[in-house]
């Protein structure tokens, strides 16, 4: 049975991962959740399975020496799958400060931990244990509207944002103790997730809130950026079948052939709201393409993002199963069926940050 240690699991990613994982491997596996619960951390996503006997919930800070090298002590962890970061692009040009912290710093504590309680006196690590550090297609950039561009494993590093900066920073830390220790590690760069439970600071939530309470639809530059769009669960799949087969120190890019351009996106959304909700539902008037709003453009906006998933294809087996235009529509209806879930995270700070994001924007 192995124990696994998820940071930031209570997260957007994290927490459809535990979902999925006790969902196929039920009582055959232990989590241990570590999370700090900051804004974008939220213990509503996994209620209905913190009364597992196989789950715990430890809140701590992944900077934390101590408390993450007491956990490593204090349990049996042969996996360890690292989540846990600042994720949002807008938030890391604001103060990028604590993306460094986290991201850097954070990995360099996790990886340290880890290996500490894993290394053997030979140098060599049991068998059974592996790192799977998850990561971002951010890293590598942007690239140009060509549709024959993609990014590979082997694309080089050309981070832009500090958010991505500070993840390429953590990949190399990763890859360093490949490289130094030996240490069992897999790294995952994927492209954008969508799905339930994602944080309102992000494209998809963030308008499909503004729509359903007829607020406008703040659209970046000139709403033509692509981004790579894949289901949550598709993701965490990918990562399981990573942890399970994937081959020691290599990495897997996660992703593929979902392009879209944000004004599609948001055009779709408006399209599927007006399809789900019913008649007589009063939030159906709201819904219109008036509400769609050009904003001043992000600063050093990556103009396209694409995966070419051939590698994770061929070796492990996975694709992305779910097809856009049924992912989206089992999104869009989660939100506007979870509507007290979408009240509480945008209850208390949510609108000091979105009045500091996009007023006068
Ligand atoms: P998220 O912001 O929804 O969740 C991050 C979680 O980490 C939260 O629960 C938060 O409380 C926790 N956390 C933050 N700082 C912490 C700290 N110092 N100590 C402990 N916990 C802390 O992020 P997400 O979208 O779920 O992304 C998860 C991971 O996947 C990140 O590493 C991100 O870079 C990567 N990723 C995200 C996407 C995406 O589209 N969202 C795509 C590719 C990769
Ligand atoms: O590619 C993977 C990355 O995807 C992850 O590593 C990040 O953690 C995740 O946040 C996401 O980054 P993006 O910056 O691509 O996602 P975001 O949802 O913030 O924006 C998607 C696109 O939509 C981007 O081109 C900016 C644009 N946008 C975003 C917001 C929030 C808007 O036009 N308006 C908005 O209000």
């Amino acid at each position: 049975m192995h124990t696994y240690l998820v940071t930031g699991g209570a997260g957007f990613i994290g927490s459809n991962y535990i979902h999925y994982m006790f969902g196929k491997y039920g009582d055959d596996i232990r989590i241990i959740n570590v999370d700090l619960l900051t804004y974008a951390g939220n213990l509503e996503n996994l209620k209905d399975i913190e009364t597992k006997e196989n789950y715990s919930f430890v809140k701590a800070d992944i900077c934390d020496r101590e408390a993450i090298s007491k956990i490593f002590k204090e349990n049996n962890i042969d996996r360890v799958v690292h989540f846990a970061a600042e994720s949002h692009v807008d938030r890391s040009i604001v103060d990028p400060n604590a993306f460094v912290r986290t991201n850097v710093l954070g990995t360099a504590v996790m990886l340290d931990c880890a290996r500490s309680a894993w290394e053997k006196e030979d140098g060599s690590y049991p068998e059974e244990v592996k790192f799977l550090h998850v990561s971002t297609d951010e890293v590598y950039g942007s690239l140009p509207e060509d549709p024959d561009a993609y990014f590979y494993e082997t694309t080089p590093y050309s981070p832009h944002s500090p958010y991505s900066a500070s993840k390429a920073s953590s990949d190399f830390l990763v890859k360093a103790y490949m490289d130094t220790y030996k240490f069992p590690a897999n790294i995952t760069n994927c492209s954008n997730n969508y799905g339930p439970y994602q944080f309102p600071e992000k494209l998809i939530p963030l308008m499909i809130n503004n729509a359903l309470s007829g607020k406008n639809l703040p659209v970046y530059g000139d709403g033509k950026n692509v981004r790579d769009w894949l289901f949550v669960e598709d993701h965490a799949k990918a990562i399981d079948m990573v942890c399970e087969k994937g081959k020691l120190f290599e990495t897997y890019n996660v992703g593929g052939h979902n392009e879209r351009q944000n004004i599609q996106i948001i055009h779709t959304i408006l399209d599927t709201l007006r399809e789900e909700l019913s008649d007589d539902d009063p939030r159906k008037a709201n819904i219109s393409e008036d509400l769609i709003t050009y904003v001043t453009d992000r600063k050093g906006h990556d103009r396209r993002y694409a995966i070419a998933p051939d590698k994770i294809k061929k070796d492990l087996g996975w694709y992305p199963e779910t097809k856009f235009e049924d992912g989206i529509r089992k999104t869009i209806k989660w939100y506007f069926e979870n509507e007290d879930w979408m009240k509480n995270v945008t209850s208390g700070d949510y609108q000091k940050y979105y009045d500091d994001m996009y007023e006068g924007r």
